[in-house]
């Protein structure tokens, strides 16, 4: 075996990025495995089961066989209540809504990030693409990977971790072919306000050949105002891919259900989810239906509770030296800078802290480069996933501030 000879492996597969919080999650699982106590608040995922009423759905979905493949775009009584959710959510009515034929299923909402660029974007020839920096790492990596050119855009703290809408009209060019939105946001928790919504729209009338791609996996985790999309604007909504999921809301990353809506590239969008999964998994889209027609209170109890250990988050990283917490507005994830704690206690960067608050403090937590490189002047920034208990979030926090008290130089 010693001399095999193994076949190469394609420039672009080797051009594929990945979501750091694996990488990170596989490091803590081997301190884990090695005896280690660590608290971690890496992933971003509900720590909540799936309501039972949709555990029921599933079951009673397999017990009556729907075993079989559905259309690729998803089943109608999904797609109709997809339909109607979204516009409820976003104000939509009249000839500004959605219906259930613009709206394509897929197993997750991710998919849609690659569907979405291969739909509107050729490879290597100059095509560019507008994303958020930081941002979900899966954007640059399926840009550069698909043969587009990424053209990121720092978050400014001093903007709550909106982009300068001026700075989106200077990175726009002939070749722009789509502006990736996210709010709320992650990993900053972010939400852009009703003025940062009509600012973008203004320039994006400006400028009609740019789709834009609304990720709002997190719309219905928003906390201090309600949920705004770019699509409700004037002359958006044609243009506008709309993504969103049952990962966050109900509890269901597993489950795998996504979805994209817009008039134009449904039926592209079919033939991509045709063309690799497809469809999404038959049972888990009968369970997405109770999902979004049943009762919500377990959703409502959910976000109650993010919402308190938001304030229990931040309210204790703000006490911590060296450290800053703006309050973020939706999602579950806190983007504290740490640019004076890294000075007090000679850590060259957040990716030196956080790895020093890992093998050190016995906390875990992500770096702002896992979200795309630093900002030039923002500073420092770590990442918190606050979907853990009160309990981890109050030891966890205490660590730190032990941790940076003691190592203070
Ligand atoms: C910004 C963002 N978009 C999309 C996704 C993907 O969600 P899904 O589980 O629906 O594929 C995530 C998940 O972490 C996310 O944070």
């Amino acid at each position: 075996m010693k001399n095999e000879q193994f076949p190469k492996l394609s420039n672009r597969s080797s051009a594929l990025g990945t979501e750091n919080a694996f990488v990170v999650l596989a490091e803590v699982t081997a301190l884990q495995r090695a005896g280690s106590d660590i608290i971690s608040f890496c992933i971003g995922q509900p720590d909540f089961p799936t309501p039972i009423n949709i555990q029921d759905a599933a079951v009673k979905a397999i017990r009556e066989g729907k075993h079989g493949y559905t259309p690729s775009n998803g089943i109608p009584e999904l797609r109709e209540a997809i339909a109607r959710e979204v516009n409820r959510l976003r104000g939509l009515t009249g000839t500004s809504s959605v219906s259930a034929d613009d709206v394509v299923v897929g197993s997750g909402a991710k998919p849609f990030i690659a569907y979405a660029i291969l739909s509107t974007t050729d490879f290597g020839v100059g095509d560019e693409v507008i994303y958020p920096n930081p941002g979900f790492p899966i954007y640059e990596s399926q840009i550069v990977v698909n043969g587009a050119v990424p053209v990121p855009l720092g978050l400014k703290e001093a903007r709550n971790f909106a982009f300068d809408p001026a700075e989106l009209e200077a990175a726009i060019t002939p070749r722009t072919k789509m502006l990736i939105l996210n709010t709320p946001h992650n990993p900053t928790g972010g939400s852009l306000s009703a003025q940062d919504l009509a600012d973008i729209a203004a320039i994006m009338r400006k400028h009609p050949q740019i789709w834009i791609y609304a990720d709002e996996i997190y719309s219905r985790l928003i906390y201090s105002s309600a949920f705004q999309s770019i699509a409700a604007l004037p002359d958006m909504l044609g243009r506008t891919i709309i993504s969103d999921g049952a990962s966050k809301t109900w509890a269901m990353t597993g489950w795998r259900i996504g979805y994209a809506v817009n008039k134009t590239l449904a039926p592209t969008f079919t033939r991509w989810v045709t063309n690799t999964e497809s469809c999404a998994s038959h049972i888990s889209q009968w369970a997405a239906v109770e999902a979004l027609n049943g009762p919500q209170d377990a959703a409502e109890m959910m976000k109650a509770s993010f919402l308190k250990r938001r304030d229990l988050i931040v309210g204790l990283l703000n006490q911590v030296p060296g450290i800053s917490c703006l309050t973020p507005g939706g999602a579950f994830y806190a983007w504290p800078n740490v640019t004076e704690a890294c000075r007090m206690t000679g850590c060259a960067d957040s990716e030196v802290f956080r790895k020093k608050l890992l093998t050190e403090a016995g906390v875990a937590v992500l770096a702002d480069i896992h979200f795309g490189a630093r900002v030039a002047g923002e500073g420092q920034h770590i990442r918190f996933s606050y979907a853990a208990s009160e309990k981890a979030i109050n030891d966890g926090v205490g660590r730190i501030a032990d941790w940076v008290k003691k190592n203070t130089k």
